[in-house]
């Protein structure tokens, strides 16, 4: 979609989306639960019924077992019922692109379609956008388990 470009389901344009995914993944960073990296991340997502959810990086003392924001976020919409991830926004504080993990780049594109967007934000707002196929080329998926 283009800026001008409507979502029918909510009937907000694509910049407004990303706008609102933008403030859901910050409020919900400051909620990350952190202490061994101290390094919060936040992730908004849209579905293709125009429902957002939002979830942060939970850490664990027994390192392995903590999990990232977008899997919190994945989580909230699969309990939901829901299957399709349109737009994510996904937020951290460092000075280097937050990039979501290579886990995580698995994670979105069970549930992502060939038009679903990952934009990638800093404390001064997007900083990259990229297609599914940018974020994971030639990726495993689903449709290959017929
Ligand atoms: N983290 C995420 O939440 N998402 C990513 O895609 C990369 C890493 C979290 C996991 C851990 O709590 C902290 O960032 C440091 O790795």
């Amino acid at each position: 979609m283009t800026s001008r470009d409507q979502d029918p389901a909510s009937s907000a344009t694509t910049d407004e989306i990303v706008q609102r995914l933008l403030a859901d993944a910050r409020a919900v960073k400051d909620r990350a639960y952190a202490p061994y990296s101290n390094y919060p991340v936040g992730a908004a997502l849209i579905t293709d019924t125009g429902t957002v959810y939002a979830g942060c990086n939970v850490e664990n003392a027994a390192y392995p077992q903590g999990w990232c924001a977008e899997a919190s976020a994945l989580a909230a919409m699969a309990s939901a019922g829901e299957r399709r991830v349109e737009v994510i926004v996904v937020i951290s504080d460092g000075e280097l692109l937050g990039t979501p993990c290579g886990g995580c780049r698995q994670k979105i594109r069970e549930f992502a379609g060939p038009a679903t967007m990952t934009h990638v934000a800093g404390v001064e707002g997007i900083r990259r956008s990229y297609t599914m196929d940018e974020l994971l080329p030639d990726s495993f998926g689903p449709e290959h388990l017929g």
